[in-house]
């Protein structure tokens, strides 16, 4: 065993401009794990809470108090620990805060040190991260397919489309570069279209073009077009995946569209969502309804769960027993895995866990505002969970992940690009078999 020697906590800036909380965890022999914590716009009710300090300075997103925590009672209580019992570490800071939601100890403060210990264990072994988690949890790595946003909308664009992300999967590739290159030709056919006729207004949080669209469904139109433009045939090569994120604007069943002044209920929710698959390539659909709509989730799926995959984010929040719940009601076939959502790895392998022993997809995920921390794609890899999601192709904090993956493809091999969650390559094959 190599012991935790000291933690200590910085405050850093993400990529929204704003204060987030990084950790370095210093082990006896002088190895250092370091991560930051992420925040995210569209956050679950449910999620673990980022403790800010509210007040006037710094828009009352300060992180003092998170400091306290990791600086005082969080490193009291790991000095002397065991970095490599990851498990053990992670049930301190559970002890220490109780709370449903982490708020004594703050999510940012726990996501951020729990992450540093498995970097400081992976050191210590000598192991980059990714190979490290594949033999602590006794996983097979294998290169995630990325989701890549082309459009923001939503909370990460003024709510100036009313659907949160548009995005692009490119099952069929043979290895990593070939979606890096795919989305790149994507990316800006997208852009040319869009300031052709235009609908560009800049860029959204996560880096995708900030459309000024007349409906939610043109961005599907221009999306097709992008694909098309690229030289790519939509529904072959190159799907689509929707983040809906339907809880931003909808309660207890009842939505509305402001873009197109549209009310409705979750029933003509569904109905709209199904039209929109019988009339584009979509693969894949987050958050179809609200955190708070069950019946709809269990309706959707019932309806459209042997054709997409369909991924609960806020809805499940990276939680195994809301994972659990829901796939003994029939709600989701896939989870979105948010380390800073649960607020501690072993947390989140457990949600991880929980997923694959019903035959779930998991998809592991960044946050909307980022940093230069790439501890997602080391896990993405290490896990084997089959898909990550990271925002757009553009702006480092971004870039910085798929480039990471680029870097453990040299090491793990272009073979070991599994191209999908299960549920994409049950997907994935069967349109193969129709279009052969
Ligand atoms: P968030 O959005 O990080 O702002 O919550 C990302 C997502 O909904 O997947
Ligand atoms: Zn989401």
């Amino acid at each position: 065993m190599t012991a935790i020697a000291s933690v200590k906590g910085r405050r850093v800036w993400d990529s929204r401009g704003h204060p987030t909380v990084e950790v370095d965890v210093t082990l006896e022999n002088g190895v250092l794990g370091r991560a930051i914590a992420p925040a995210g716009a569209s956050r679950g009710t449910r999620e673990a809470i980022d403790l800010r300090d509210g007040g006037k300075a710094l828009r009352g997103k300060g992180v003092a108090q998170a400091l306290d925590s990791v600086n005082g009672p969080i490193a009291a209580g790991l000095i002397g620990r065991d970095a490599s019992d990851q498990r053990a570490a992670d049930n301190v800071m559970l002890t220490l805060d109780q709370s449903p939601l982490k708020e004594t100890l703050g999510g940012n403060a726990t996501v951020a040190t729990s992450l540093a210990i498995l970097h400081a264990a992976a050191a210590d072994a000598g192991l980059p991260l990714w190979q490290y988690v594949a033999t602590h949890y006794g996983c097979t790595p294998s290169l995630p397919l990325p989701e890549i946003q082309i459009f923001g909308g939503g909370a990460h664009a003024g709510r100036r489309v009313d659907i949160q992300d548009f995005m692009i999967l490119v099952p069929g590739a043979r290895d990593f570069d070939e979606v890096m290159e795919i989305t790149n030709e994507v990316y800006f056919a997208a852009g040319d279209i869009m300031a052709s006729r235009g609908k560009l207004a800049g860029v959204a949080d996560e880096g995708g073009w900030w459309p000024v669209f007349d409906s939610n469904e043109e961005a599907l139109e221009t999306l097709v077009a992008a694909i098309e433009k690229a030289g790519e045939k939509p529904g072959e090569n190159v799907v689509i995946s929707l983040d809906i994120a339907a809880s931003e604007f909808g309660k207890n069943g009842q939505y509305r569209l402001a873009l197109e002044d549209r009310a409705m209920d979750s029933g003509q929710l569904i109905d709209m969502l199904g039209g929109w698959m019988d009339s584009y390539p979509i693969a894949s659909i987050e958050d179809p309804v609200g955190e708070d709509d069950p019946d709809g989730m269990i309706e959707f799926t019932r309806r459209f769960g042997d054709k997409v995959q369909i991924i609960g984010d806020d809805y499940l929040v990276t939680n195994a027993k809301l994972v659990e719940d829901a796939a003994g009601a029939g709600a989701c076939n896939a989870v979105l895995v948010k380390v800073n959502q649960a607020g501690t790895v072993s947390e989140s392998v457990d949600t991880f866990r929980a997923a694959k022993a019903h035959g779930w997809g998991a998809i592991v995920s960044a946050r909307s505002g980022e940093t230069e921390d790439v501890s997602i794609s080391h896990l993405a890899t290490g896990l084997g969970g089959g898909q990550l999601k990271v925002g757009s192709f553009t702006r480092s904090e971004r870039m910085v992940k798929w480039n990471e993956c680029l870097r453990i493809q040299d090491v793990l091999g272009r073979d070991a690009f599994v191209g999908g969650t299960p549920m994409m390559n049950t997907w994935w094959g069967a349109k193969q078999k129709e279009t052969a």
